[in-house]
């Protein structure tokens, strides 16, 4: 009920990337997807209400239960926004939730082909109606996540959080050399990666339909 609004924000954020890189990662299973898709709910009606108010314990009630629910749903393990978070934060010194946060919009509406027949049920549970297009679901939702990233005061580019356009490369490189998810659906070579951080850079989230 203390917790610091910065900490609830970052944590909050890391139990949202749980549950949506769990659900999105080609080890997920009925288990995961379950734990994964009431986690996302679950973050996603509290996570601001618990940043805005920290004494409101329904909402940090709610809270507790979609960062367990997103832990469980880790089985399935994580897909490449971790790992974009680990190259931004050993760079930055950021807490772990901010770092895997600011990719997660553009994860979603990456992946969102390579997961078209789960995409429904992925903005149902972000409470999000984006009709039938599954890239078209996964940019509605990313929108949502930047959305949500701007409400708890973070940036939502590699641009606003300081990245050198210069860097990208280097950074796209790292994150397929020392990060590599087996488990992705979406396979990156070094071009598409960095591709990837340049959208990332940009705040574009409409992937190429390829
Ligand atoms: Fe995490």
């Amino acid at each position: 009920m203390t917790m610091p609004q910065s900490v609830t924000a970052a944590t909050g954020l890391d139990a949202l990337c749980h549950n949506t890189e769990a659900y999105l990662s080609a080890g997920a299973n009925v288990i995961t997807d379950s734990a994964a898709l009431e986690g996302v709910r679950l973050v996603v009606d509290n996570l601001e209400r618990a940043f805005t108010d920290g004494s409101d314990r329904p909402a940090r009630e709610a809270m507790s239960l979609g960062a367990l629910l997103g832990g469980i749903a880790l089985a399935a393990r994580m897909v490449y926004g971790h790992s974009v978070g680990y190259t931004v934060a050993t760079r930055f010194n950021l807490p772990h939730g901010v770092s895997c946060g600011i990719p997660l919009p553009y994860i979603i509406s990456n992946y969102a082909l390579a997961c078209a027949p789960k995409m429904k049920r992925l903005a149902e549970a972000y409470g999000v109606d984006g009709g039938e297009d599954p890239v078209e679901l996964g940019v509605a939702v990313g929108e949502k996540v930047t959305r949500l990233v701007s409400k708890l005061r973070l940036p939502t580019t590699l641009k606003e959080l300081g990245v050198k356009e210069s860097e990208l490369s280097a950074l796209a490189d790292e994150c397929i050399k020392l990060y590599y998810r087996p488990n992705s659906p979406v396979v990156f070579d070094e071009k598409s990666m960095a591709h990837f951080y340049r959208m990332m850079w940009n705040g574009e989230l409409a992937p190429r339909r390829e």
